[in-house]
């Protein structure tokens, strides 16, 4: 089955989607994106990522292609034409193209924004052999910019992080600045002690993750303690269990740390049970 994709109001054949090499997305990076689950055939926290992403979009003065209601109508008929049961949308903003390459800011009265959107079918996603496995981490300096909590495709340093946790066979990379856990490369970072909890507060040093947001307010539901506050890496390889939380892989244990095993090596409890409520509950509440 061919994929259809969404660019600029027309849903077309991936084949057949084009997007100008004047465009700023390409150019200059100058573009926000978002990427959506499905579960079920529905979309999870769809509010949210259009949420952030207005707010992306603010913070850049970029104009917003459409308002949230036909976004929706779009994801929900690209989740249908290519049939997708489990799996991703990945949607993204540039500040579009005005026919050259320029660092100032072309007149948004004369240059709309591109927006692109396009599905990627993930049958399995919900009950992932990586999610029972758990990951392996590696710690990397954070170089990246000082707006993290704006989602630029800024991705660059990401991708070198993830090759360089699969260069030293591991999974994925935790961002460290100054001393302290920021961020994984494409999720935020968590571990567990004593059964409490610790996470990095908000502020400008992180994405402000949907799932994030999600799993504190239930695992706070289920009684849990959680504690936000800069941690070290050293705190973390201590820690009974960690995980990280996106919209791509949800709950993820995280078994090792820079070589060190936690625990007895294995996906911890805490982080089980929260990816169990939060598959549940998202589902129930998925659109
Ligand atoms: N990444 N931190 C960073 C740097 C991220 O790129 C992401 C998401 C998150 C988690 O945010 P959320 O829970 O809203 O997905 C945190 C997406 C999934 C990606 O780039 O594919």
């Amino acid at each position: 089955m061919t994929r259809t994709v969404y660019v600029n109001g027309q849903y077309l054949p991936e084949t057949e989607a084009t997007v100008s090499i004047f465009d700023r997305g390409f150019l200059m990076a100058d573009a926000v994106y978002e990427v959506t689950s499905v579960l079920g055939g529905k979309l999870i926290d769809f509010e949210g990522h259009a949420v952030r992403l207005k707010r992306s979009l603010d913070e850049l003065e970029m104009s917003e292609p459409c308002d949230k209601d036909e976004l929706l109508e779009i994801h929900r008929k690209l989740v249908e034409l290519n049939e997708i049961d489990e799996g991703l949308i990945y949607l993204q903003v540039t500040r579009g193209s005005d026919g050259d390459r320029d660092f100032v800011f072309p007149d948004p009265e004369t240059t709309k924004p591109t927006i692109v959107l396009f599905t990627q079918n993930k049958p399995g996603l919900a009950n992932s052999p990586a999610s029972q496995k758990g990951a392996k981490v590696i710690s990397i300096p954070d170089i990246r910019w000082h707006r993290r909590d704006i989602k630029t495709v800024q991705l660059l340093y990401p991708s070198m992080g993830k090759m360089m946790a699969k260069k030293a066979g591991a999974d994925d990379a935790w961002l460290i600045e100054d001393g302290y856990v920021t961020e994984g490369t494409s999720n935020n970072a968590y571990y567990v002690k004593n059964g409490k909890i610790v996470t990095r507060p908000l502020s400008n040093d992180i994405l402000h993750g949907i799932t994030r947001k999600a799993v504190l307010r239930m695992a706070e539901e289920a009684q849990m303690e959680i504690e936000e506050r800069l941690f070290t890496i050293e705190e973390a390889k201590e820690a009974d269990e960690a995980f990280t939380t996106s919209a791509s892989a949800f709950v993820m244990p995280v078994v090792e740390i820079d070589g060190v095993a936690l625990g007895d090596g294995t996906p911890g409890p805490i982080a089980k049970r929260l990816r169990e409520i939060y598959l549940d509950e998202s589902m129930k509440a998925a659109i």
